[in-house]
């Protein structure tokens, strides 16, 4: 079996059921990725679902005034991130006539949308063929392949994300990424990992080496 097919198969078992991933709708979807680049899954949770009961479709929330949209944030900081989601709002529903792009390259282009978001957004409404790398991933794949360039260079950057291509299933993206996104989160944790618990645990080279430890390589800022 492919490492792909292992990890689906592994998630469609034992992945979190979180309300984003029970949706393809690329609004909910977006509001989610914005919420958690910088908030943990527990605390972004009450947030996420107050937000779309608040504002459920992007031209409600392109009409609500800034005070009130800073106010619902209040408590998760980076405030940038909220005044981007409410001026992106109002692009999508004044520009976009309300519909939310469908293509990697326009959703990149959305402000507070980097690499990641787009890719996220892109295969989990689209079910487009673009793999996510945030921490989480490019420490499962520093680690299944045993790759020692620092995962926050620019090199490491690029290296990472060319594996994440390679690996990504290109008839399930969206259930992929999901899948190793959730293997970093839930087991191949950044201490102590649950390898008796990993699907990859037998492909995993830096386990075989027992370098585990030392895998992500990460330069100081
Ligand atoms: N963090 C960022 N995106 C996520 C997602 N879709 N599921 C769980 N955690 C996440």
């Amino acid at each position: 079996m492919e490492l792909d097919e292992r990890l689906i198969l592994w998630y469609l078992e034992n992945g979190r059921d979180l309300p984003w991933r029970n949706t393809r709708n690329p609004y909910q979807i977006w509001l989610s990725e914005i919420i958690l680049q910088q908030t943990r899954v527990d605390q972004g949770m009450a947030y996420y679902l107050k937000f779309i009961e608040t504002f459920p479709n992007v031209k409600v929330l392109a009409k609500a005034d800034e005070d009130t949209v800073l106010k619902m944030w209040q408590g998760l900081g980076y405030y940038s991130r909220a005044r981007n989601l409410h001026a992106t709002a109002k692009y999508i529903a004044d520009e976009l006539n309300g519909k939310f792009p469908n293509t990697y390259k326009d959703i990149l282009e959305l402000k507070g949308v980097g690499p990641y978001t787009a890719a996220a957004i892109s295969s989990f409404a689209f079910k487009l063929p673009h793999a996510v790398v945030d921490g989480n991933v490019s420490r499962v794949l520093s680690r299944v392949f045993d790759i020692g360039t620092p995962i926050n260079s620019s090199e490491g950057q690029k290296e990472f994300q060319q594996i994440a291509d390679e690996c990504l299933s290109k008839s399930q993206p969206d259930i992929y990424n999901q899948a190793i996104m959730e293997l970093g989160a839930t087991v191949c944790k950044p201490s102590n990992p649950d390898c008796e618990r990993c699907p990859l645990a037998y492909n995993c080279l830096s386990r075989l080496r027992k370098n585990i430890a030392e895998r992500p390589v990460k330069l100081k800022a």
